[in-house]
């Protein structure tokens, strides 16, 4: 495995590849969710990229950037385990070479950017684009492999390349969860015991939501059950939002017939920790 620190390092070997190339851009603090990706990418292309750059713009609380954990040596081994091609690692200097104002991150994606994730981390997907447009452009794959965990994201990454005019798949793979459902996150790291266990209320209101619905029960119902699910939760100290949506759009639906596919989206706060999580009802 490579590992290369600069953008023109990084070019020169693109060059020199003739083949596929697919690309997990990551923050790092690896765990199963990310090497699901980068098994996804291996499988299907015949190299792989990876990048682990916590990326400063989208973070629109400090103090959350400050405590993102940081595992460089343990994720080389993880990547090095996985026989991936390429660790494109670099500096914030690197990326942010004129400081990290946000002069360049003027894409504007609408509705999309302005609700669930939009409206609670202002800034965090213009942030998101901009460093995706940079990574795009430098490691130029043939497929970039996302996670379903961060599905506003995947949107906005969607919205980005076709902006762009970029020849890239996007490929979203599932939320992997450990054995009890809690959606694995690089921040779970941060929860004590007490909070973990609060923590399983976000995919039992999932669940909740998805089994009203396949019992024929409304949205209304399902919002309701779910959010007495996250209320009683000791831990949760804020829900942020509990939303039923066209997985599509984002719009919330009232009624399950309003979209083709239908997503129940969370976010909420824990002492130190914001978790968010989503599935697919419909
Ligand atoms: O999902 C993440 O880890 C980040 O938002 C990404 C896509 C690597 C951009 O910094």
């Amino acid at each position: 495995m490579r590992i290369v620190r600069t953008i023109e390092e990084l070019k020169r070997w693109r060059r020199s590849i003739e083949d596929n190339v697919g690309f997990v851009p990551t923050m790092g603090a690896l765990h199963e969710g990310h090497l699901s990706l980068v098994r996804c990418s291996k499988k299907e292309n015949p190299y792989t990229v990876v990048s682990i750059f916590v990326n400063p713009t989208q973070f629109d609380d400090p103090e959350d950037l400050r405590n993102y954990p940081r595992t460089l040596e343990r994720d080389i081994k993880l990547l090095e385990q996985e026989g991936i091609d390429l660790l494109f690692a670099p500096s914030v200097e690197e990326m942010y070479p004129e400081g990290f104002d946000d002069s360049d991150a003027h894409y504007d994606f609408g509705y999309l950017e302005r609700v669930l994730e939009g409206a609670h981390r202002p800034g965090h997907f213009k942030g998101v684009a901009q460093i995706v447009a940079k990574l795009l452009r430098a490691v130029e794959p043939d497929v970039l492999y996302l996670g379903q965990k961060d599905y506003q994201q995947v949107l906005i990454i969607k919205a980005l390349i076709r902006k762009l005019n970029m020849p890239v798949k996007v490929v979203m793979c599932p939320t992997v969860r450990e054995a009890d459902g809690l959606a694995m996150s690089s921040r779970n790291v941060r929860l004590s015991r007490q909070q973990r266990e609060s923590a399983l209320a976000l995919y039992r209101a999932l669940m909740r939501a998805k089994e009203i619905y396949e019992k024929g029960g409304s949205v209304l119902e399902a919002k309701h059950e779910a959010m007495k699910i996250l209320d009683n939760a000791p831990l949760i100290k804020k829900i942020d939002y509990f939303e039923i949506a066209d997985a599509e759009t984002l719009k919330p639906v009232s009624d399950w017939n309003e979209a083709d596919r239908v997503i129940a989206l969370v976010a909420v706060r824990m002492e130190g920790v914001r978790l968010i999580d989503n599935m697919f009802i419909k």
